[in-house]
């Protein structure tokens, strides 16, 4: 598959993308999220075969430790703005996709690592994990999406804590900023993203991904028009096969079996 700096491996329709710098603690450079964009465009060409996407990293250390800061010592403003866009565009490509994205964070989440799990539908942490957003040591600010998406996720006044101190949190902590889904013993991570990977993917894939899409776009939207997407939305899964599987399979009391599955 071309890939050097990530793993991808498909196990029962789950794919999962692991981040595998460990000398650099998984930093991300452009050459690794261009990678990671292949992950997503495989979970869009191959939508029978890969029904769900956990990610996590390589190594007991971390999950990404930031963007490449040796490779971003380098950049002039113009290449910065290429970088940024790059990180951009794959994180919005991420959060887009019609299945669940799941970040399994196993250690540090830092940067552009915590972007990229901000980027994830649900994330799960270890007991290991570390969250931050470090940039003002480095006299940067997130170019990620974190100043967004972090905000959206616990609020500009905590966003604003993390991002302006350059502190790191812990993973209990970050479970209750609601950064965090669920804390679990770093040997048990993994299987548990991954088992509720499976669960989704076990369900009617228009209905999640449509499910999906209604949580994100009508964030963004008053809430009259909002209502307007989910009962348009609602009515035209009645026009396909899928839900009419569903509603027959628990009307005959037997697993439904949805088209594509
Ligand atoms: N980029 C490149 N290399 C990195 C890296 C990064 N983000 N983070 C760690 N490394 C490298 C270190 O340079 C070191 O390499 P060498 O062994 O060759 O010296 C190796 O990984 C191990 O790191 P440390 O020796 O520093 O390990 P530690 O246990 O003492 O500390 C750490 C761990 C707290 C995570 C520390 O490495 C650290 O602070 N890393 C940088 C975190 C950071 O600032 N991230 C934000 C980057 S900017 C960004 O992401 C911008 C954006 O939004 C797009």
């Amino acid at each position: 598959m071309g890939f050097t700096n990530v793993t991808w491996e498909v196990v029962e329709g789950v794919a999962t993308l692991t981040i595998d710098r460990p000398k650099q603690l998984n930093a991300l450079d452009a050459a690794t999220l261009g990678e990671i964009g292949t992950g997503i465009e495989l979970c869009k060409s191959r939508p029978e075969e890969v029904l769900a996407l956990v990610i996590t990293g390589a190594g007991e250390k971390a999950f990404v430790a930031g963007a490449d800061i040796a490779a971003m010592s380098k950049l002039g403003v113009a290449e910065a703005r290429e970088f940024a866009a790059l990180g951009h565009r794959t994180m919005s490509a991420l959060e887009a996709l019609p299945i669940v994205t799941i970040a399994a964070v196993n250690g540090f989440a830092l940067g552009g690592g915590c972007e990229l799990a901000l980027a994830c539908d649900l994330v799960y942490a270890s007991e290991k994990a570390r969250f931050g957003q470090p940039e003002v040591n480095l006299g940067l600010v997130p170019g990620f999406g974190g100043t967004q998406r972090l905000t959206r996720r616990v609020g500009p006044m905590r966003a604003k804590e993390l991002i302006l101190s350059g502190e790191l949190v812990g993973a209990a902590q970050a479970r209750e900023m609601g950064l965090v889904l669920e804390v679990l013993p770093p040997e048990q991570l993994l299987a548990h993203a991954q088992a509720k990977a499976r669960i989704i993917a076990s369900r009617g894939p228009q209905a999640v991904a449509l499910s999906k899409k209604l949580i994100q776009h009508g964030a963004d939207l008053p809430l009259g028009q909002a209502l307007d997407f989910e009962r348009n939305s609602f009515a035209g899964l009645f026009g396909g096969a899928e839900s009419k599987e569903g509603m027959a399979a628990f009307l005959e009391k037997r697993p439904a079996r949805f088209p594509g599955r």
